[in-house]
């Protein structure tokens, strides 16, 4: 079975200060859980903090964003370099930076490239809009972004990224989809995209995550989903008990 993984974005939120608490509780509340892996992803300025704070723990962080040149004269941005050592993952062409930074699936595709020559792990993220949803694009849709992000990649490269689906009009919304319809789109968008590409096994192999609006009272329904390996958290996962609710319920998978 695939590892579940849960992750946390916080997104534009929290200080560092505040980072350290919640890494903390959100350390001490999942010691004893093994078979789920969580993933803490706060903004840039708290990765050294919160990776000292979840020191010796099983807990994994992630970072939100990177550029994909290695240095030079790009004011403002990340690179992959700098991330090397200090994060396990990191979150790619999530919706916020496609929408708001003018991420394109090229650009997407050179940082996911970029990423895994530095030994970070890519959390793909792709999605519908509301008006491509109401059109029935998105199995289409969702596919186009899974090429253009992957273009290029080799099967072995591919077997290390989690893809997270996440429908633009659940994110933050707290319209989340169905569970067995999301289910359903990340075969046909997703694992069929990537056995055209490459092939079923691998298809099999790649983690799926789903987010938007993913909180306490609907987690074990995405969970339940055979085709949904974890979630990709927003809003739940800026308070420890909410998130820690989330990883629990991940633990549905191993119920008979
Ligand atoms: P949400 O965000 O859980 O607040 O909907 C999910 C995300 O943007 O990754």
């Amino acid at each position: 079975m695939r590892t579940p993984i849960i992750a946390g974005n916080w997104k534009m939120f929290k200080t560092v200060a505040e980072a350290k608490a919640l890494a903390g509780e959100v350390c001490q509340a999942v010691a004893a859980i093994n078979q789920v892996e969580v993933v803490l992803c706060p903004p840039f300025t708290a990765l050294t903090t919160v990776k000292e704070a979840i020191a010796g723990s099983k807990v994994g962080l992630g970072a939100q964003n990177l550029y994909w040149e290695k240095q030079g004269a790009f004011t403002g941005e990340v690179s992959p370099q700098m991330l090397e050592g200090l994060c396990d993952y990191v979150i790619i062409g999530h919706s916020e930076r496609r929408q708001y930074f003018g991420e394109t699936d090229e650009t997407v595709n050179k940082k996911i490239k970029a990423a895994l020559a530095h030994k970070l792990l890519p959390i793909l993220c792709v999605g519908e809009n509301l008006a491509q949803y109401e059109a029935g694009e998105t199995v289409a849709f969702v596919g186009s972004q899974v090429r253009g992000a992957l273009a290029g990649l080799s099967a072995e490269e591919v077997a290390k990224i989690v893809v997270a689906y996440e429908p633009i009009w659940a994110i933050g919304t707290g319209k989340n989809a169905e569970a067995a319809g999301a289910n359903q789109i990340i075969v046909a968008s997703i694992r069929q995209t990537l056995t055209a590409l490459y092939d079923e096994s691998l298809a099999q192999k790649v983690r799926v995550q789903y987010g938007g609006s993913v909180k306490p009272d609907n987690i074990e329904g995405f969970m339940a989903q055979p085709d949904i390996d974890g979630a990709l958290v927003g809003g739940a996962s800026l308070k420890a008990d909410s998130f820690t609710v989330l990883i629990k319920g991940a633990l549905v998978k191993f119920k008979g």
